[in-house]
């Protein structure tokens, strides 16, 4: 079920959408030039793009010598589509079980309390706990196990009500010192050691990588905005570092073996009551008051280094070292986290951007070519982006021995791209940079001064380069098989223009949408995999022909396992289908989906087989975050902000009176051993 605390307003005042006109004509044209379309562009462009969405072995795209892969059997789903379920339980599909792991404030080691079920744990017991509202999060081997590793998570946002025992307060305006202490130390991410032990996976109590990162924790600035007076404050007068990371929503990780953290509605935290600068306008700061009100924290007896005074952004101060100016521009980014390595401090690497990021996937990477990363900025009517490292990719980087090294090796310098989708299933990579020339005349220079004032205003700047206004981009995701790249686009309902690309007005039902990328990595080849809606829906709404068995509505999370497998998780509030179930999670392989000539195709009305529900969430909660262990037979995923869940560490126990509901791990195994899903 959405959340009822999350900002994804539009606030993009640009007139970037498409003429009318233009969408008729490609609608009229769309269902013939499907398939053949990759071709035509790479004749047209001279960009030796291989036909795009051609077959399931197309994943020679960037090294032409590579050896053609022996042919592998097929891979079917093999599990039965399960109906819809709206209980205090989570159901999965037969031959599977699904037990809770790691609920919100479970302790990471025996130094502090057992979390307590009436809410009184201290605000230092949560600092070194299981944060709130899991989301994103990826599993890391230890030493390539399937039965030990790490799994490095998000903890999104809060309940205020569960947090507390009777919920926030208040005195005259005031919040208690304890409660937002608690309260930031209940956001960020975590990184935790889980090991298996017999059949069932359980969390290691005082393991030395057990880690806490809060909107407190102090973390590096990296890339062309660190150091810059933009991000000089009080408490880093260089511009070099800063505390905290706050609304993790969808993850990412590197080839090199780090977990990157996404900062999504982070500017809910801050308040600027004086002028806003164009950038905190545009990204959604607030000029009445935080959402929590922790600023009103401010000046307690017991405050620390500005710990609460340093979420009102107004300036005060004779200069911004003085004051707190330029706090939320210290967040905004993706944040690189060493897993393996406790020792290290996180990374803001401000070259990938700053907006309200939801995730952040790597490309498939090729031995001499440039790691690439993309991006969802989570708003109505916002963009698609795309980071291209400057370095180019060497096998010995997989395993490097300083992981954080690489990290600014691969990202601080690079090319920053928003997405243009063409109404001819063609696209561009609009490349965000000084001479990038504007739609008015201009350059993006001229607009933004520099490469750290763009990235600032990474919105603005995509705004004035003519990027396509999308429905909420949530996550991306990659196709090990093929680098096809797939982007949830969770609904819109401010939308009143169609584009080709979000053609629904308005979006209440979500949809994706494919691309693969040409070897110059700023053409593109696209089509929409599939559209959200429910079956009883119109053939205009329900274009994908979806059934009971696998109607569904805002997709959020999703990702591939290595095997090819898209596992698609939801977040809706659309009562379509929120009157048939609850969140839940769907399978479908969709480089088995082509035609007689052996084209990829959408979903549609003759391969509904091929989209199966596997998976669904107890009442109140969105099913989001999803890993694997390397041998495809345990699955991590997360049960976000759930009504009254779980009441036994049985995820499928329906829940017998009222509980003080838990954001919880959910680990799911087939019962007989096997992997996953086949
Ligand atoms: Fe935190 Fe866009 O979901
Ligand atoms: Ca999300
Ligand atoms: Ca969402
Ligand atoms: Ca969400």
């Amino acid at each position: 079920m959405s959340r009822n605390t999350g900002d994804n307003q539009n606030r993009n005042l640009s007139s970037n959408e498409p003429m009318a006109s233009v969408l008729d004509t490609f609608l009229s044209r769309r269902s013939v030039v499907r398939g053949g379309l990759g071709a035509a562009i790479a004749m047209i462009a001279g960009t030796g793009l291989t036909g795009c969405f051609d077959s399931d072995s197309d994943n020679d795209h960037d090294s032409p010598s590579t050896p053609t892969p022996e042919p592998t059997p097929k891979l079917q789903l093999g599990f039965t589509s399960i109906p819809g379920s709206r209980t205090d339980a989570v159901s999965v599909a037969a031959g599977y079980t699904a037990y809770v792991l790691a609920p919100w404030g479970t302790r990471l080691s025996d130094a502090t309390e057992q979390w307590k079920s009436d809410g009184t744990n201290s605000a230092a017991d949560q600092a070194n706990a299981m944060g709130m509202h899991h989301d994103g999060m990826h599993f890391f081997p230890i030493n390539g196990s399937s039965t030990d590793g790490l799994i490095a998570i998000n903890f999104e946002y809060i309940d205020q009500d569960a947090l507390h025992p009777a919920g926030a307060t208040s005195v005259g305006g005031v919040r208690p010192a304890e409660e937002v202490r608690k309260e930031i130390n209940a956001h960020g991410a975590g990184v935790v050691r889980v090991r298996k032990s017999g059949d069932r996976w359980q969390v290691v109590e005082n393991d030395p990588l057990n880690r806490r990162f809060t909107t407190a924790s102090v973390m590096n600035l990296s890339g062309p905005l660190a150091g810059t007076d933009s991000v000089k404050t009080k408490f880093s007068v260089t511009g070099t570092q800063t505390r905290g990371t706050n609304n993790n929503c969808g993850n990412g990780y590197t080839p090199w073996g780090t977990y990157l953290t996404c900062e999504e509605n982070w500017p809910g935290i801050f308040v600027n009551k004086g002028v806003r600068p164009a950038d905190q306008v545009r990204i959604g700061v607030s000029s009445s008051a935080g959402n929590y009100d922790w600023e009103t924290a401010a000046g307690d007896a017991s405050e620390v280094n500005d710990e609460f005074r340093r979420f009102d952004v107004t300036p005060t101060g004779a200069t911004a070292t003085d004051d707190y100016r330029n706090e939320a521009s210290t967040y905004g980014y993706i944040v690189e986290i060493d897993p393996y390595n406790a020792a290290t401090l996180p990374v803001k690497r401000t070259a990938l951007g700053r907006f309200r990021h939801e995730g952040c996937w790597p490309g498939l990477t090729t031995v001499g070519k440039p790691v690439t990363f993309y991006m969802g900025d989570d708003s109505q009517n916002e963009y698609l982006y795309k980071f291209v490292s400057t370095a180019l990719w060497e096998a010995a980087d997989a395993n490097p021995s300083d992981r954080l090294a690489t990290g600014a090796k691969y990202m601080d310098s690079g090319k920053l791209y928003v997405a243009r989708f063409n109404a001819d299933g063609s696209g561009v990579w609009l490349l965000l940079d000084v001479m990038t020339p504007t739609s008015d005349g201009s350059t993006l220079g001229a607009r933004f001064t520099n490469l750290p004032g763009i990235i600032l205003n990474t919105r603005g700047a995509a705004d004035a380069v003519g990027a396509t206004p999308m429905d909420r981009p949530e996550w991306t995701a990659v196709n090990p098989l093929n680098g096809d790249v797939y982007l949830t686009l969770t609904n819109n309902t401010a939308r009143t223009t169609a584009n080709a690309a979000n053609p629904r007005v308005p979006n209440n039902h979500g949809h994706i949408v494919r691309w693969n990328d040409g070897d110059d990595h700023v053409s593109f080849t696209w089509d929409i995999f599939v559209y959200g809606a429910n079956a009883a829906g119109t053939p205009d709404l329900n274009r994908s022909g979806l059934t009971e068995l696998n109607q569904f509505a805002s997709p959020d999370g999703m990702t591939f396992d290595s095997r090819g497998i898209m596992w698609i998780q939801t977040d809706n509030g659309e009562k379509t289908i929120t009157s048939y179930t609850n969140d839940q999670m769907l399978a479908v392989i969709p480089s088995n989906m082509v035609d007689a000539a052996g084209k990829q195709i959408p979903v549609n009305a003759q391969n509904q087989g091929d989209l199966r529900r596997f998976f669904v969430g107890p009442n109140g909660a969105e099913v989001t975050g999803i890993t694997f262990t390397p041998d495809n037979k345990t699955m991590f995923l997360n049960i976000q902000h759930p009504g009254n869940w779980p009441s036994t560490d049985v995820a499928t126990d329906v829940t017998s009176g009222t509980v003080r509901p838990r954001a919880s791990t959910v680990v799911i195994q087939r019962a007989d051993g096997g992997e996953l899903g086949v």
